[in-house]
């Protein structure tokens, strides 16, 4: 058993900038950092087109960028959390500058800002096409410096410890749900571990790998929302999943797909369909740079019309240099598979992207459990509503982290007698794993399997375009998958792929019932049953 301070799950730009605050405040406290994969295997890593920041308030303003943010979420979006994050934006990203991480600029030393869907205005910085990766870079050396934070790789979170694990029933309605820390494979022993902390933040990203094609990596499995989930914890707006209209279409590829950044379009790249004719204008004044969910509906819309996979991107009109001097990695990647993107379109296809909704929390990122914050992907703070702008993920999850640090840094200074800081007492009594009369699982496939199936329904069922019947069919199909697996759980010896079903599964779940529930048509929720919007405006917290 291991005690700490802090304990933050999660090593992308969520997780990293909280404990390097944490640990810079609190020299003489232990903050201990884990996660599942490598130190950088993140979403983080794979950001491409940038962070959008309102830094040049002679052709920009935080009201605009408020304004974008307020349309593309459809009237679901939290407006003060909205005005929050527009307005303490440029503090946090001056703050990763001074970490070390570096963003384009101008031969007059000003920043580059690109364009992306929904933006009124050019405020996104960026890092050629590679963002997130140099973002993720200058984090990762921060942390290596902070000699009080422990960064344990290749351990997978299994739970959230509550009151539950003391043998106290807990349920939705309990008031008072404590979290004292998280059981925790350890993929090297193969042993379940307990670690206890005085706060635990979760900071576990998006769920992307739940459809069959997206583009997020293999980490990408919604753990942090099943375990909160599954400890009584709120969840909010599941059903608004993001999807990106041009992932790379690359017939045979299985899992992860290339993005093709919106930058793209920002700088004059133009979707075409089958028959090579433009066809946005026919959906939206904007064109290509309509929001997400308007432009990925129109792909959809012309590939069903057409009966193609996919449509394609134009960017013949660019020259070499113009391309490459913003998206060097994207002309590479097309090269490698045979694409010179001066002489031949590029095929893209819509691919899972983003997860709006999560584990609900408050303005200071504190989940419904006590001593838990959720920042980053897996929370639902407010800020996307119903669709979330473009390069607003990566500021949510910097002015959250540091909300987080700020109400952290007031709880772990109340006294520990206080009946939230109970941890010390209950160290004793937590019980280990209990892994008695499990075996090994004797076939692997029954896991692959099961993924697959589950990435089917939830692609041909609950994707882009819905309807009640396909939503009654997915529910059913989840209903077999989840007692399957739990016979499988109850049974065997944990492992990841197993752990990463069963919270995947639960997180199906979650988007089917959010989106029975939404009665109506909305931002990125389209069901062709309710195709307006209801007069009752909600989130869905379960
Ligand atoms: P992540 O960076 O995904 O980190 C999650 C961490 O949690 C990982 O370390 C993972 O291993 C760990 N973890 C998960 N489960 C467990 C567990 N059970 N046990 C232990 N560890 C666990 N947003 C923008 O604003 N601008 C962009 O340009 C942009 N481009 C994008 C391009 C792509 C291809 C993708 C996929 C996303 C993009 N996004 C962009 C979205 C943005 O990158 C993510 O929303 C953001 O990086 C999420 O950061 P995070 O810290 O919340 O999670
Ligand atoms: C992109 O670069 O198109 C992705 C930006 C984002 O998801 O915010």
């Amino acid at each position: 058993m291991q005690q700490t301070d802090f304990l933050v799950i999660g090593s992308g730009i969520a997780g990293l900038t909280y404990a390097l605050k944490v640990a810079n405040q609190f020299p003489d406290k232990k903050v201990l950092v884990m996660t599942k994969a490598a130190a950088d295997e993140t979403n983080t890593k794979y950001a491409q087109g940038g962070i959008a920041v309102v830094n040049d308030l002679e052709n920009d303003s935080f009201q605009k960028h408020i304004n974008d943010t307020l349309i593309a979420g459809d009237g679901l979006c939290n407006e003060n959390v909205v005005e929050i994050v527009v307005k303490e934006g440029p503090e946090r990203v001056q703050e990763i500058i001074d970490w070390g991480a570096k963003f384009d600029k101008e031969k007059d030393g000003d920043y580059k800002r690109g364009k992306e869907g929904g933006h009124s205005e050019f405020r996104i910085l960026h890092h050629k096409d590679v963002t997130g990766k140099e973002m993720e870079r200058a984090l990762i050396d921060a942390v290596a410096k902070q000699k009080n934070i422990e960064f344990i790789k290749h351990c997978f979170v299994v739970d959230i410890i509550t009151q539950h694990h003391l043998g106290y029933l807990v349920n939705k309605a309990t008031p008072d749900v404590e979290c004292y820390g998280v059981y925790v494979l350890n993929l090297e022993t193969n042993k379940i571990e307990k670690i206890l902390a005085k706060i635990t933040l979760l900071a576990t990203g998006g769920n992307g790998q739940v459809y069959r094609t997206t583009t997020n990596p293999s980490i990408a499995t919604g753990d942090g929302v099943a375990m909160v989930y599954r400890a009584k914890g709120r969840i909010e707006n599941m059903e608004f999943i993001q999807f990106h209209p041009t992932a790379l279409y690359e017939p045979g590829v299985r899992g992860q797909a290339f993005l093709i950044t919106e930058a793209v379009r920002g700088d004059g790249g133009i979707l075409r369909n089958k028959n090579g004719e433009p066809f946005m204008e026919k959906y939206d004044d904007r064109k290509d740079l309509a929001p997400r969910d308007i432009v990925a509906r129109a792909i959809d819309s012309e590939m069903k019309r057409t009966g193609t996979e996919h449509v394609w991107l134009d960017c013949r009109h660019f020259t070499k240099e113009k391309f490459t001097e913003h998206f060097p990695n994207i002309y590479a990647k097309c090269l490698s598979i045979g694409i010179d993107i001066t002489q031949h379109m590029i095929p893209v296809a819509p691919a899972a992207h983003y997860s709006c909704g999560g584990i609900k929390t408050d303005e200071w990122g504190r989940s419904s459990i006590h001593n838990l914050y959720a920042c980053g992907e897996c929370a639902s703070t407010g800020l996307h509503g119903a669709n979330r702008l473009a390069s607003n993920s990566l500021l949510e999850a910097m002015v959250f982290a540091h909300r987080c640090f700020m109400d952290s840094v007031a709880k772990i200074s109340e006294s520990s007698n206080s009946p939230l800081h109970k941890w010390r007492g209950v160290g004793g009594e937590v019980p280990d794993w209990n892994a008695k009369g499990t075996t090994e699982p004797k076939e692997m496939i029954l896991i692959t399997q099961s993924l697959k199936e589950l990435q089917l329904v939830m692609s041909d069922y609950v994707g882009i375009v819905r309807n009640d019947v396909r939503l009654q069919r997915a529910m059913r199909r989840l209903d077999l998958l989840w007692e399957e697996t739990e016979q499988l759980y109850e049974s065997s010896s944990v492992s990841p792929q197993l752990l990463e079903l069963r919270n995947m599964i639960t997180v199906g779940y979650l988007i089917v019932k959010g989106a029975s529930f939404r009665k109506e048509s909305r931002g990125l929720h389209y069901n062709t049953d309710y195709p307006g919007k209801s007069n009752l405006v909600q989130n869905i917290v379960l």
